[in-house]
């Protein structure tokens, strides 16, 4: 039986924090075994908010050192950069002829990130439609993603059965496949607000790779409560991220994590977590100092992996341009 189809992407924006790692990076190598999976740099998505070219140049060869140290396998997965493989924006502007206007504008982050922006730029409305097409081109199964992404994943699901109630049977359906623990990791200094690289508190987020101390430091300054007591509820969200990333580090169950530190004041566990969360990144950040600097195999791994990935992505294109009544050349 052939195997189901994974797919994720990440955007090149900027430095990965813990959020990304915890709600889907750390994923992706364990799926590897179990289905093809697809794992691309999403650099034309990161275009719908302004990049310094030689910072997207740089991010996006950091990215694909990440997806590497991170244990992403290149003779298993497929590990491509997203603007290599002309498909996905024709597929994007095939599905935009039959995706509304209203529901574009009625996604939550379409409206965030646009209060954010003087003028808002098409890109960032049409943004849901390239990452539908990501998604579409190969048959996909499976997206493992952050909670932040559901709503995006919605939206796929509804373009494809538009097209196949339209145009016959053609996409597949895809699902979400959200992280066991840690779907929504929340800022260290804001526990309502998600963590992200761009929360203007650098004590509020930890970044994959950054050194030890730096994540030490922050972890001991993440805002808890007075309350004074561990466990794990909505009274006491700073906490309750706490314990979740502790959780995605450790493989202990929040209740294990609970029970362990009964009795105990914050001190001891930050310190604890401290240890757990940077005893669990070391590796992937040694592994990216070794990988990093070596462009020859980064650039082998994007060029065999553009190429696998077009093969598919072009059956998928010729197909809907066929249900769609183009003629073929
Ligand atoms: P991006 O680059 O914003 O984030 C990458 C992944 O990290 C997850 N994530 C989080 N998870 C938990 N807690 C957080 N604080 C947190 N912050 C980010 C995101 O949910 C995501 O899984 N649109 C996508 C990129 C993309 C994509 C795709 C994903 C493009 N095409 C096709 C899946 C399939 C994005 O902006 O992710």
């Amino acid at each position: 039986m052939e195997k189901k189809v994974v797919y994720s992407g990440i955007q090149p924006s900027g430095s990965l924090t813990i959020g990304n790692y915890i709600g889907a990076l750390r994923n992706f190598k364990d799926l590897q075994d179990d289905y093809l999976c697809l794992y691309c740099i999403a650099d034309l998505h990161a275009i719908t908010v302004h990049q310094e070219p030689k910072n997207l140049r740089k991010n996006t060869l950091d990215l694909i050192a990440l997806y590497l140290a991170a244990g992403i396998d290149p003779e298993k997965s497929i590990i491509y950069i997203q603007s290599h493989v002309h498909e996905h924006t024709e597929l994007a502007w095939a599905l935009n002829t039959i995706t509304g206007l209203g529901q574009l504008q009625r996604m939550t982050q379409f409206k965030s990130k646009s209060q954010k922006v003087k003028e808002v730029e098409a890109g960032l409305l049409n943004y849901p439609v390239l990452m539908a097409a990501d998604i579409l081109l190969y048959n996909t199964n499976f997206v493992p993603v952050g909670e932040d992404q559901r709503q995006h994943l919605e939206i796929t699901r509804d373009i494809a059965e538009r097209f196949n109630s339209r145009y016959s049977e053609t996409f597949t359906i895809p699902e979400i496949l959200p992280a066991k623990v840690g779907g929504r990791i929340m800022s260290l200094q804001d526990p309502m607000s998600k963590m992200s690289k761009s929360d203007s508190n650098k004590d509020g987020f930890i970044l994959i790779i950054e050194d030890e101390n730096e994540t030490r430091k922050k972890l001991k300054k993440a805002v808890t409560d007075s309350l004074g007591k561990i466990s794990y509820n909505d009274d006491q969200k700073g906490l309750k991220n706490l314990i979740d990333i502790y959780a995605s580090f450790s493989g202990l169950s929040t209740d294990e994590i609970v029970c362990k530190y009964e009795g105990k004041g914050y001190g001891i566990f930050k310190e604890e977590l401290a240890e757990v969360v940077t005893l669990g990144l070391r590796p992937i950040r040694e592994k990216f100092k070794e990988i990093r600097d070596d462009k020859a195999y980064l650039e082998k791994v994007y060029k065999e992996g553009a190429e696998k990935a077009s093969y598919i992505a072009a059956k998928t294109v010729r197909k809907v341009y066929k249900k769609m009544g183009f003629i073929p050349r």
